[in-house]
């Protein structure tokens, strides 16, 4: 038996200018996907069993139905299982991510499927490989589109600078606080939307790009330092422009509007693809519970989370 886990990611800066190679800063979290790898001759089993997940089983082979939860897991994981050509196994995913709602639940799952897989079969890939091959894989699974943003911070965990290349960077950890709409987003059609609004208006879409991507640099120095105030700011100037790319929804800016002016928060922002998935608001320093109320009463769920946590590692059950 072999067990690997990998954290969630949130975008902090830059969503969407990444796509066309502007920098974004990301960073892993502390809510994890688990998966654990069991030979299994004549079958290829995968399971899932946890709290974000409804629970469901299929075989691949004879063929089952399954709740849209696990379709989204399961999906990532064949896919994975395909790569390797591996068959005689069984895959249970455990995972406390939110499923399509920009918490990078995915790349958390094909990370620590791949990683799994190279324990168990012995492959001996480095991290670096285990990143790109879940990169690859997920992006198949996603036609093609997006970053390499999802899978790096789910393998090294930290933070990345993302351009076309993707860089580790030492910050200290934030604690943020995570508002969700409870209405899953499909990141390839915000993310074809945004391109072809480009393609359309490549004039007035590339300076918000830039101006996006301006933000995302000018965030790292600030979260060294520790300047709560200014961080904040940024991203509500960060939300703005992905309001203007169209990718912010009435729920998301309720959200958005609840954090700032009923929560107090020092800033808020959209994390992800948008059209759905979640929010990040930056809290004052001391309590959070008003911040967690506000989201609540604007008809989201609340959770804090932490930035700057650790990417892959094998479980000790291995
Ligand atoms: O919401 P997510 O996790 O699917 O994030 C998408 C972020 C985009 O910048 C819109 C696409 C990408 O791959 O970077």
């Amino acid at each position: 038996m072999t067990t690997a886990s990998a954290p969630g990611k949130i975008i902090l800066f830059g969503e969407h200018a990444v796509v066309s190679g502007v920098a974004a800063l990301g960073g892993a979290i502390d809510l994890r996907a688990k998966v654990t790898l069991q030979d299994l001759p004549g079958k290829v089993l995968i399971e899932t069993e946890d709290l974000a997940l409804s629970g469901f089983s299929m075989d691949l082979i004879t063929g089952q139905l399954m709740s849209s939860d696990a379709v989204h897991a399961t999906r990532y994981v064949s896919a994975a299982l395909r790569e390797f050509e591996i068959r005689d196994i069984s895959v249970k995913i455990e995972s406390d991510i939110p499923p399509a709602a920009g918490l990078g639940s995915s790349a958390a799952i094909v990370v620590a499927t791949v990683t799994a897989i190279n324990e168990h079969l012995g492959l001996g890939l480095s991290r670096k490989e285990i990143a790109s091959t879940a990169y690859h894989i997920e992006k198949r699974v996603q036609n093609g589109l997006g970053s390499q943003m999802d899978t790096a911070l789910a393998t090294f965990g930290g933070y990345c600078r993302v351009t076309r290349e993707v860089q580790p960077i030492d910050l200290p950890q934030l604690d943020l606080i995570v508002g969700c709409t409870k209405m899953s987003h499909d990141t390839f059609s915000e993310v074809e939307k945004v391109q072809r609004l480009k393609e359309c208006y490549p004039d007035v879409v590339e300076p918000i790009f830039q101006a996006i991507g301006a933000i995302s640099e000018r965030a790292v120095p600030l979260i060294r330092e520790q300047e709560m105030s200014r961080l904040g700011e940024l991203m509500n100037l960060n939300h703005g422009l992905l309001e203007a790319l169209g990718v912010c929804t009435r729920e998301l800016s309720e959200l958005v509007y609840a954090a700032r002016n009923v929560g107090s928060a020092l800033g808020a922002k959209l994390t992800g693809a948008g059209g759905g998935g979640c929010i990040i608001a930056l809290p004052q320093t001391g309590p959070r519970e008003a911040l967690m109320a506000a989201l609540r009463q604007a008809r989201g769920s609340a959770f804090a989370v932490k930035t700057g946590c650790e990417g892959v590692r094998l479980e000790s059950d291995s």
